[in-house]
């Protein structure tokens, strides 16, 4: 068994791509500004769910020291972030919130609140990932390197 997405972010990515989608669909600026966005956010939620965010479903275990089988994913995300994928991550959100920006624009020159907050959301979600998760999902999987060299050492 893999490690898999913690379902609190799993359904924070859907709302933000059901969302995203049904701008994607309007025929004006907004809706060319949201494809925009789909593109970046598509690859980048990939990786995120694949490669970063499983090693937060281990953390709560971790924590109470607790060692499962599936942990054994920790070493490919760890030598991820590791090889470079961490800074790609913030890369990314770079030009993820410049987009979001273009949304907001075009959403104020129609005078839809709704979308600019939806902006905000999406801009708090980065923030939150750059803040506290992706640190979490990398302190998770380098403490789990650590881990299981302190046993082999000991043993
Ligand atoms: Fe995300
Ligand atoms: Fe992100």
């Amino acid at each position: 068994m893999e490690l898999k997405v913690p379902q609190t972010l799993r359904l924070e990515h859907v709302e933000l791509r059901e969302e995203l989608y049904a701008l994607t669909k309007e025929d004006n600026d907004l809706g060319i500004a949201a494809r925009d966005l789909m593109e970046l956010f598509y690859m980048h939620a990939i990786k995120e769910e694949e490669r970063v965010l499983p090693a937060l479903e281990a953390l709560p275990f971790l924590a109470e020291g607790k060692i499962t089988d599936s942990m054994r994913f920790l070493k490919d995300i760890a030598d991820d972030l590791k090889g470079g994928l961490y800074g790609e991550l913030f890369e990314d959100h770079k030009a993820i919130v410049a987009s979001l920006k273009n949304i907001a624009q075009s959403a104020l020159d129609q005078g839809r609140k709704e979308v600019v907050k939806f902006v905000e959301r999406f801009i708090l979600h980065a923030q939150m990932e750059e803040e506290i998760f992706y640190p979490a999902a990398r302190m998770t999987a380098d403490y789990f390197q650590l881990l299981m060299k302190c046993r082999t050492d000991s043993d």
